[in-house]
């Protein structure tokens, strides 16, 4: 039908949505941030109180919740959330709700209804693999440890959050990763068929054109 499809996995802090803003942008098709749309499930969960362990409550939320993108905006129940889901407490809680089965179902079914019909760059960890198996184009976007912590790290700072150290991101990084490619369902991990771009001594504009030379085959 003419539309593509682009699926970007990776790591935490390897630059995939950064990367995958931009190739979105200047192919002029959406993106849709998935890690996004777990972020702001936490964020509620985290602001009601809810405990972690209680599935059942949990499940129960999930029904009553309503996450969409709007003009590259997060919404949850109707209201914008880009802000708080960047929280460093978001990102010490997300793969603990994201392991839960019945939450990926959901967030995949939403997933794959947006990119119905229509052209789009989506970012995540289980694009390639379960949510756009047959995407047009997979790429796994990778960096040093040592990298990605430096990065988020950078960014924290610049946002004003001066209590954490870079060891303590890098720990960080290193347990999201780990529970995220060791869980049970759609862990993180290279779909087969993916392509790998190390970021690591590569300028955000050098993985950009990476990614967009093997998408317009130059
Ligand atoms: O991409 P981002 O770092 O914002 O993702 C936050 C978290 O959401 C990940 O660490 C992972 O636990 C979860 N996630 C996921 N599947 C996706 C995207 C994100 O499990 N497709």
């Amino acid at each position: 039908n003419g539309s593509i499809s682009i699926a970007i996995d990776g790591p935490a802090g390897a630059g995939k949505s950064t990367i995958a803003k931009i190739v979105a942008n200047r192919l002029e098709i959406d993106y849709i941030d998935t890690g996004a749309m777990y972020r702001a499930f936490t964020y509620k969960l985290l602001c009601k109180n809810i405990d972690f362990n209680d599935e059942k409550t949990i499940l129960k939320e999930l029904e009553d919740t309503l996450i969409d993108f709007r003009e590259n905006h997060i919404y949850l129940d109707g209201k914008i959330v880009d802000k708080q889901i960047r929280d460093n407490i978001i990102n010490q809680n997300v793969s603990y709700i994201a392991k839960i089965k019945e939450i990926r179902d959901g967030m995949v079914r939403i997933q794959r209804n947006i990119a119905k019909d229509k052209s789009i760059v989506m970012d995540g960890r289980d694009i390639g693999t379960v949510v756009l198996p047959n995407a047009d184009y997979k790429f796994f976007i990778v960096a040093s440890i040592e990298e990605r912590a430096k990065r988020r790290y950078k960014d924290l700072l610049e946002k004003g959050e001066t209590t954490i150290t870079l060891e303590q991101v890098k720990e960080e990084l290193e347990k999201r990763d780990t529970i995220d490619s060791t869980r049970e369902i759609a862990p993180l991990i290279k779909a087969e068929n993916a392509i790998e771009v190390d970021t690591t001594n590569q300028t955000i504009e050098e993985s950009v054109d990476t990614i967009l030379k093997i998408i317009e085959g130059r």
